[in-house]
């Protein structure tokens, strides 16, 4: 069974995402949102910067997100053929809450970036996860949105990046499990080098 709410490490054990495309809804209500990022922003941090934002994309934005998305294109990717305008279309319509999480390192810190980048994928983990221990399927995907300088700026500021849009809904079938890696591959026991 996934998403095994029944314990804390069930869940943890049997954690599924859903993808965004297949969701449907209704999102969490604004107090359980309140809750999930709330979750989310209770994640290590080294040096006390939160180095990464949320921002929520409302029902009745989702439009200006698909106009936004075709300006994108139109700008950074001229032959973009109409089945690819489609799927932008589609992906800021998707259904469910709609969370953009943003990277947001300070740089010239004795904290370097790249611990806070990691930060930012860790409060993307909590997010997920505080989602799902509330009932819900979320999907973390990034795609060609979240590298696109048109859409950066109108998310980020200065310096910051897309870490992926987050979509939090329901599951429209049974998900499936997917390969996970074998223990046996990411974990060994250390050698030490001859010293
Ligand atoms: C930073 C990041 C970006 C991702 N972008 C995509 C994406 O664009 N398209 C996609 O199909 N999956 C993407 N994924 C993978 C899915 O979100 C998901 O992690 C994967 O299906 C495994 O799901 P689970 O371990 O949460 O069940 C991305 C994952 C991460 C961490």
């Amino acid at each position: 069974m996934l998403n095994d709410r029944s314990s804390i490490l069930s869940l943890l054990e049997t954690r599924r995402s859903g993808k965004p495309r297949e969701l449907i809804g209704p999102g969490p209500t604004a107090e359980e949102l309140e809750r999930i990022l709330s979750i989310a922003a209770r994640t290590p941090d080294h040096g006390k910067l939160f180095p990464w934002r949320f921002v929520t994309v409302a029902d009745d934005q989702r439009d200006e997100l698909a106009i936004l998305f075709r300006q994108a294109l139109a700008k950074e990717d001229e032959c973009a053929p109409p089945a690819k305008h489609q799927k932008a279309d589609e992906f800021a319509h998707y259904a469910g809450q709609l969370i953009v999480l943003i990277s947001a390192p300070t740089p010239d810190h004795k904290i370097p970036v790249w611990e806070q980048e990691l930060s930012c994928g860790a409060a993307g983990m909590n997010l997920l996860l505080a989602a799902h221990a509330l009932g819900y399927v979320a999907g973390w995907v990034t795609g060609w949105y979240a590298y696109s300088d048109h859409v950066r700026e109108a998310f980020c500021g200065p310096g910051e990046r897309i870490a992926g849009f987050i979509f939090i809904g329901h599951a429209s079938r049974d998900l499936d499990e997917r390969p996970r890696a074998p223990l046996d591959v990411v974990w060994k026991s250390w050698n030490p080098p001859g010293l």
